[in-house]
Formats: structure tokens, C-alpha cells, sequence
């Protein structure tokens, strides 16, 4: 098992979203989570990638923690231990969130750069091999607005590859996207897939899901007695 959560448990006020879930992904795994709006997708998808605090429950990543279920409640760990595990999970915005004023090239750079992950010519080299992978290789130094929406999910893609995750994690992959561009960008996450990442996608789209998926789960699940 790659990633791990277990007895997850998230409220807004007094809204319980998520009651008592626990889920898990496998290396290369493509995991289609479906079900109604508001049921708590993105939720789910914001917890694992600690953009929300989950307020009961244990989630992990390999030997990775990030939090761990204590006496009252989710224990998480400390920031040191918290990068550990974020570097192991990715997550590509529906609206894809590229720095606009940045070229295709600064955008894959960014974070591995600011993390020291390696100097600006090795990084420069892995992203020029992720963007030919991504048939982006005439692309390097376009600027965002410049390209159609289905180059745009690609660079999101290969900037969240940069960091090498383990697991990635896609909010609507496909809802800007025609038949044609969905397709290629579901062979993308295939290819990702195979090299053993594991896959997580929020989709509306049955038709995708059901295409591309190896396994789905439903929202429905989140809360008992739904
Ligand atoms: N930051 C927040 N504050 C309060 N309520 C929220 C917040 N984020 C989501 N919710 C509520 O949680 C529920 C699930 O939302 P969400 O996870 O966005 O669902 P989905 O992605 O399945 O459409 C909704 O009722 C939503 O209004
Ligand atoms: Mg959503």
C-alpha cells in the first residue's frame, strides 16, 4: 500500500463532510472518486494533500506520516516530518494555478529551485525531458496564456512531476477539455500510472472514469447512511 488513511473524519461547523472513511491507493493505482456535488471530493482530496486539517484520522504515505489518530483527535506531525510526507503527494488544480508571468520553463522550476532540490541545470534538464515526454518540447519558454487548455493541464502535470510524487492527485482533469485532448491527457496519466505512481481523480466524467480508472470509489462512502 502506498498511501494510507485511515478513519478520516472532517466537519465544517456542523457539518460532518467526511465520517469515519478510510481509503487507500496502490502504486499505480488510478483511483476515479465520483458521486453528487458538495458531497466532499475535493475535501478528501484537501486533506491527503494538507491544504485542510482533517480532525480525526491517520494518513501516510509509505513510511511517510502525516498525521496519526491521538486521544482527541488527529495528531499531526512536525513541519520537518510534514514536508517528508508532502513530498511524496502532488496535486494538479482544475484551473491548473500556473504563475502567469511565468514562462512554461520558470514554471516547472519554481518549486524544485525554492526546495533546493538540485541547481538550476539539472532541474532545467529533467524539465525539458518531462515537457518532450509531454510533446510540450517546443514549448519551453511560451508564456501560459499562449496555450490551449489541454498544453496547460500538460505543464501543470509536468510541474507537479518535478517533485517526483508518489502519489498525484487530479480535481477535474477533464472539464475544460474536449474528447480529444481528455483522451491524451488520460494516456498521460497511464504512462504516470506505469512508472508506479499512484493515482488519485476527482471526475465528473463517467465516460473518463470509467476509460482510464482501475478502481472507483464513491463519495456516498464518506458518511454512514448516506
Ligand atoms: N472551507 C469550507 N468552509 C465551510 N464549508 C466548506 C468548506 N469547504 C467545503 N465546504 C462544504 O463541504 C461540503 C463538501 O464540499 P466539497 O468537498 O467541495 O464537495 P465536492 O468536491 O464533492 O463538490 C459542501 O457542503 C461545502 O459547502
Ligand atoms: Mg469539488
Amino acid at each position: 500500500m502506498l498511501l494510507n488513511a485511515m478513519n478520516l473524519k472532517k466537519s465544517y461547523h456542523d457539518i460532518t463532510v467526511i465520517d469515519d472513511f478510510s481509503f487507500h491507493i496502490d502504486s499505480s493505482e488510478i483511483v476515479v472518486l465520483v458521486g453528487r456535488s458538495g458531497t466532499g471530493k475535493t475535501t478528501l482530496m484537501r486533506l491527503l494533500n494538507n491544504l485542510e486539517k482533517a480532525d480525526q484520522g491517520t494518513i501516510s504515505i509509505e513510511d511517510a506520516v502525516l498525521c496519526k489518530q491521538g486521544l482527541k483527535g488527529a495528531e499531526y506531525v512536525d513541519r520537518k516530518k510534514r514536508r517528508l510526507y508532502q513530498n511524496k503527494i502532488g496535486m494538479v488544480f482544475q484551473d491548473y494555478a500556473l504563475f502567469p508571468n511565468l514562462s512554461v520553463l520558470d514554471n516547472l522550476l519554481e518549486a524544485p529551485l525554492a526546495q533546493k532540490l538540485g541547481s538550476r541545470e539539472e532541474l532545467a534538464a529533467k524539465a525539458a525531458g518531462l515537457l518532450e515526454q509531454m510533446g510540450l518540447d517546443d514549448k519551453l519558454e511560451a508564456m501560459p496564456s499562449t496555450l490551449s487548455g489541454g498544453q496547460k493541464q500538460r505543464v501543470a502535470i509536468a510541474r507537479a512531476m518535478m517533485l517526483n510524487p508518489r502519489v498525484l492527485c487530479f480535481d477535474e482533469p477533464t472539464s475544460a477539455l474536449d474528447r480529444e485532448s481528455s483522451d491524451s491527457i488520460g494516456k498521460l496519466i497511464q504512462e504516470i500510472a506505469a512508472g508506479g505512481t499512484g493515482i488519485l481523480i476527482v471526475t465528473h466524467d463517467t465516460e473518463f472514469g470509467q476509460q482510464y480508472g482501475t478502481r472507483i470509489v464513491s463519495s456516498s462512502e464518506f458518511v454512514k447512511n448516506r
